[in-house]
């Protein structure tokens, strides 16, 4: 499909996020695209590497509002099924961020192994800005990586963070200029090539002891973001940004 680009090369395999008119917005149909590319590399013994990047100025905006304000269960099961996929991939996962990295832009990098970003990314988990939640085992991993007040930032005032801020919280591995991007994951990508492919599915089997309790609030996430995704004051919010006007919440209070 055309806004996911998939090419398998030597051993890697990358995924490029390419609908660069709308910031890489997400609809359900590149989830689902992205879900089978996780899920098919499980079968597939010649990708030792996943790298996942964006097209155009941004990573990605996040989840395509239009499809939240048409939300349904049938239409989220695909964005669950690419969330558990690339949780539960066995190979390394390498993402390469630039520009906007708003909402599961921001959240599917905690289940990433390593993530590099230029300077000028901007970060940002506004659940709360859209009435919504956090997702993706968002608020039990941040907490625990950031500590509380520091994801409390994130989370409930909806703060967003720059490429400095998310480095020093350990989101990410290391910052670069936007010409220095593509070699420094590279870099990567080609230490990752040289190992041991069982020896590596292993360890980051080995380094996911925690994977249980993750997957289990990503389940109680996802309960309580769809009954906020049904909710009067999240529809005021989709309309808002769909209109380019500001919410009014204060009516629901
Ligand atoms: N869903 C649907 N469309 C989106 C989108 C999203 N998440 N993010 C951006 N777009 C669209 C815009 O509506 C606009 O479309 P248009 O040209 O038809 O009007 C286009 O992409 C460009 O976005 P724009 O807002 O003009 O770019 P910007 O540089 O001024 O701002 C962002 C970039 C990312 C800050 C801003 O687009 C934004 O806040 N997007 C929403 C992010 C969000 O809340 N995501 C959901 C997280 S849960």
């Amino acid at each position: 499909m055309k806004d996911i680009l998939l090419s398998q090369q030597d051993g890697v395999l990358t995924i490029t996020i390419n609908r660069p008119e709308k910031k890489n917005a997400i609809t359900r149909e590149m989830y689902a695209a992205m879900a089978d590319a996780f899920e098919s590399v499980a079968s597939n013994n010649d990708v030792k590497v996943i790298v996942i990047k964006g097209e155009g100025d941004s990573f990605t905006a996040g989840n395509d509002i239009t499809m939240f304000a048409n939300a349904s269960e049938e239409t989220t099961q695909d964005t669950v099924r690419f969330m558990k996929a690339l949780a539960e991939s066995s190979v390394p996962v390498v993402a390469q961020v630039h520009g906007a990295a708003v909402g599961i832009g921001t959240t599917l990098l905690l289940h990433c192994d390593f993530v590099y970003c230029a300077d000028s990314t901007y970060f940002s988990l506004p659940f709360i800005n859209l009435a919504l939640v956090p997702e993706y085992g968002s608020s039990l991993l941040l907490p625990k990586l950031v500590g509380h007040k520091k994801a409390a930032e994130w989370l409930m005032l909806g703060d967003a963070f720059d490429a400095n801020e998310a480095l020093s919280a350990g989101i990410v591995n290391k910052v670069c200029s936007i010409d220095e991007l593509e070699q420094t994951t590279q870099q990567t990508v080609s230490k990752l090539l040289s190992k041991p492919k069982h020896a590596l599915r292993q360890t980051k089997a080995l380094m996911k002891s925690e994977q249980d309790e993750m997957m289990t609030h990503l389940h109680t996430e996802l309960k309580v973001f769809g009954e906020q995704l049904a909710s009067a004051p999240a529809k005021e919010a989709f309309d808002a940004f769909l209109n380019k006007r500001k919410p009014d919440f204060t009516q629901f209070d």
